[in-house]
């Protein structure tokens, strides 16, 4: 079997989306679960960035044993400085170096012409060698770049030093067979390419990703670069769990992953959960339905035999079925063996905690699946806002206006206020808009339930505009309303003032 490196950077292309970014402690989580997950090296920020990014890029390489750790940065020595601190304690460490090719990035973002770009990329190359042995060159837009323009940057890049080099279609629009040609092309052009691994790192924007990336692979690349559930920019990345179940499913094709692929739903549930992005429900592998068989005929043909309708096992991608409900009746023990299945540990003391929250959702709900528990067990994220909510009662009905009393501690102090709206989520919105009074704008507003009972949790997420910047709030309660209202005060606590 043939091998291919599995490059993850959900927690660089990933958290670059609004509303997704984590803190140190929420990115070591997630790349500790990389690690069991096996991928080969974790891209783990782009320290330049911020120094959020620097801290965090330092804490997982001293976090992380055996994925190689990734620092991204442009073609600038500065940049490539700051990657070499910030990867001063990896056990084994890359730099991920790289320039626009494809002419709109050369005419437009960098005013340059063609020789120049390969100068730029040649010695940053160099200058990235000087310090780590790994070096990996991407050449962005590389999916609208001229393929000889291309072989010619390739081929310097190797010669100075490249170990790697990322061929990426930054905006999603190759059609698989073209972005196959280019990595034949490439393969069969550029000279000294076996001294490099061809990665590559596709967009979703027309939903080819995944497509794009297996047509790479078919044709030479032994590197993908992929996000957990697919997150990234826009329409997202490639995602690590489709590329790595289509190998193991085609097993003809003859190239195999390092992804211990039990581990890929705990994983998918983690990192959603953490980034408040909820996954699709008919999303590939992940998703809710994924394994829902709700027709009369493919029920029927699952129970009669379950290779007529399923080409996975569900308990190869680590999603055991058996275990997915907790009810009032489950023990701690069996909430601390689901949590570990989602890939939470938790403290003796955490748990006792989360386990009161959940006899007390358990009261109120009859079902208690995954989304439930990792709701319950990131609870505690809120305990260090300023603002939370004290209490809140709301009057509604048909033919009558709503009306919200809220109550609020903000900083130790208690402030209530009442208004009316057009329904009870409008009403208590106004209320909290009366107590923090700022000139802020509700942009968008999604409630999703989880199952499908009228006991179910709510889950809300809102993007909030104040100062010309977008929040991101999240909240979550078997309550609508206050999970509304939960969620607009956690884009309010994040405002910078
Ligand atoms: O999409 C892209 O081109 C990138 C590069 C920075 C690798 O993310
Ligand atoms: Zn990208």
């Amino acid at each position: 079997m043939d091998r291919l490196f599995i490059f993850d950077t959900t927690l660089r292309d990933g958290e670059q989306v609004p509303g997704c970014q984590l803190n140190t402690i929420e990115k070591i989580q997630v790349a500790k679960q990389l690690e069991a997950l096996g991928v080969d090296v974790i891209e783990a920020g782009f320290p330049i960035s911020s120094p959020g990014d620097f801290h965090s890029v330092i804490e997982i390489s001293k976090a992380v044993t055996w994925p190689t750790i990734c620092a991204l940065t442009r073609a600038v020595q500065k940049d490539i400085d700051v990657a070499v601190e910030a990867l001063q304690f990896a056990k084994r460490k890359r730099i991920h170096t790289g320039i626009g090719t494809s002419d709109p990035h050369i005419k437009y973002k960098f005013n340059s012409n063609r020789e120049e770009i390969i100068e730029r990329a040649v010695a940053a190359v160099k200058y990235a060698r000087r310090f780590v042995d790994d070096v990996e060159f991407y050449a962005e837009d590389a999916g609208r770049t001229e393929n000889e323009y291309l072989a010619r940057v390739v081929e310097a890049v190797i010669k100075a030093g490249a170990t790697v080099v990322n061929i990426p279609d930054t905006t999603g629009y190759c059609l698989p067979a073209e972005y196959g040609e280019k990595i034949k092309y490439l393969c069969d052009h550029v000279e000294g390419i076996e001294n490099a691994i061809i990665s590559t790192h596709c967009h979703n924007d027309l939903g080819m990703a995944t497509a794009n990336t297996m047509s790479g692979i078919l044709n030479g690349a032994r590197q993908a670069e992929v996000t957990i559930n697919g997150i990234g920019e826009r329409a997202g990345n490639t995602s690590l769990e489709e590329v790595s179940m289509i190998l193991k499913c085609h097993k003809h094709i003859g190239i195999e992953t390092n992804i211990n692929t039990s581990k890929i739903y705990p994983t998918s549930r983690m990192v959603s959960s953490l980034m408040n992005m909820p996954v699709q429900p008919n999303k590939a592998i992940v998703g809710r339905n994924a394994f829902a068989h709700s027709s009369g005929i493919h029920q029927d043909g699952v129970l009669k035999n379950v290779q007529t309708y399923e080409i996975i096992d569900p308990h190869d991608v680590g999603i055991d079925d058996n275990s997915i409900v907790l009810t009032a009746r489950s023990g701690r023990a069996a909430l601390k063996s689901r949590l570990k299945v989602l890939g939470v540990e938790l403290s003796q003391e955490k748990l006792d905690k989360v386990y009161q929250d959940f006899l007390k959702l358990a009261d109120k709900k009859k079902d208690i699946n995954d989304d439930d528990i990792l709701m319950l067990a990131g609870a505690d994220r809120t305990e260090n806002h300023r603002i939370k909510m004290e209490y809140l009662q709301v009057t509604s009905g048909v033919g009558v206006k709503s009306v919200a009393s809220l109550g609020l501690n903000i900083a130790g102090e208690h402030f209530e206020e009442c208004a009316s709206g057009n329904g009870p989520v409008d009403a208590a919105i106004k209320a909290l808009k009366k107590i923090v009074n700022r000139q802020m704008t509700l942009k968008e507003f999604t409630i999703q339930a989880i199952s499908k009972g009228s006991d179910d949790v709510g889950k809300v997420h809102m993007q909030v505009e104040y100062n010309h910047q977008m929040y991101y709030g999240f909240g979550a309660n078997t309550d609508i309303v206050a999970a509304s209202v939960e969620a607009y005060i956690d884009c309010i606590n994040k405002f910078k003032i």
